[in-house]
């Protein structure tokens, strides 16, 4: 491709998410640090019994805002459950023994707002990770920590700090392991991605970004995103950064589960008039059992698809394979919507419905 090609694809990019993306490795340690500014206030919501850690830590949050919720226990060794809430209501069963975190970017979302009134009158929350908004406003009014977020992203492309800002408040509550190693390991994934497509020598991608080389066999096809065990969340925030930025439908699902279901629907996959495109996150040390259903899947359903991905992972560690297998999401959906001549950045449709909810 030459430059002036992939200039003008890169002129679609007005709002430059390629440049958030190129963000991540930096953006993981300052969420980290943000958490630890408010550690004291985050501890002092929790009195368990010396040394425990609460039964589980519920994570309120949607969208880009959620999916942090997902990655902590997909990146990190938690010490107890991490229970992702992406609705209206807090679990019946969530008590004093249990600690919630409410994360919006904008601070502004009617699900997370309605967790965190309920978690209030439960009196459970640790601490609310937000930009401003009504949910700071709330958690001021009740003393509760507020870990504050950088303004002026795209939710979803925050996603490094917000998961650095989690991971910390989990350590601060005793729910991780090392949060310090754990951003190191994700940092050392990440920059494998992030190296490939910035600066501008050949060891950067140059003017054919490997993601690009991705994006144009995804093309117009129906992407199936599978994962296993940690990439299980990496395949849904594949689906999610496809849908948002590339701005087209997308499937994620999960081995073993999908050698249940999914597997026979792609008998007639065909029929459906679509061409379909298989993207296959293996997991960081796969077991022989989890690659043996990878690859003879793989062979079943070769007739129905069109193109086939596997992302094996480079990274040494299995929080490094989760961030480096969601920076080649980020990036293969954005450079999706360059070849589309589309924006990446805009979700309109997010905003028509937010804007319809509200004035009901
Ligand atoms: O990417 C987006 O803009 C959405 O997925 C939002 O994150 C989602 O609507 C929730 O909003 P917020 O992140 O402000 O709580």
């Amino acid at each position: 491709m030459t430059t002036t090609t992939l200039d003008s694809l890169l002129a679609h990019d007005s709002s430059d998410m390629l440049g958030a993306a190129a963000t991540l490795p930096t953006q993981l340690p300052d969420g980290l640090a943000r958490a630890a500014r408010a550690r004291e206030a985050i501890q002092t919501s929790w009195i368990g019994d010396m040394g425990a850690t609460p039964r589980t830590l519920v994570v309120c949050g949607m969208g880009g805002s959620g999916v942090g919720a997902d990655l902590l226990p997909a990146a990190a060794d938690v010490r107890a459950p991490v229970i992702a809430v992406k609705g209206y209501d807090l679990p019946e069963w969530v008590t004093d023994e249990d600690r919630v975190v409410c994360v919006s970017y904008s601070g502004a979302t009617a699900e997370t707002l309605a967790c965190f009134q309920q978690a209030v009158d439960r009196s459970v929350v640790a601490a609310v990770i937000t930009t401003g908004g009504e949910l700071a406003e709330r958690a001021t009014a009740a003393d509760v920590a507020i870990v504050e977020l950088p303004s002026g992203m795209q939710p979803r492309a925050a996603v490094g700090v917000i998961f650095g800002a989690l991971l910390g408040v989990a350590d601060a509550l005793g729910v991780v392991h090392d949060a310090a190693r754990t951003i190191d390991e994700a940092v050392a994934g990440v920059s494998l991605v992030v190296d490939e497509h910035t600066g501008s020598g050949p060891e950067h991608g140059g003017d054919q970004p490997p993601a690009l080389e991705f994006a144009r066999q995804l093309h117009d096809r129906v992407i199936v995103v599978s994962g296993a065990a940690h990439t299980e969340a990496v395949a849904h925030r594949w689906k999610a950064q496809v849908n948002e930025n590339s701005k087209v439908p997308c499937f994620a699902s999960a081995y073993p589960e999908l050698c249940h279901n999914e597997l026979v629907g792609w008998e007639f996959a065909r029929a459906t008039g679509a061409t379909w495109a298989l993207v296959e996150l293996l997991p960081f040390e796969a077991s022989d059992a989890i690659r043996a259903r990878f690859d003879i899947t793989r062979r079943l359903v070769a007739d129905a698809i069109d193109v086939d991905l596997r992302f094996e992972p480079r990274a040494t560690t299995r929080a490094g394979a989760t961030f480096e297998q969601l920076a080649w999401g980020d990036y293969v959906s954005i450079y999706l919507a360059l070849l589309r001549g589309i924006d990446p950045t805009p979700v309109n449709r997010i905003h028509e419905l937010k804007g319809e909810l509200a004035g009901r």
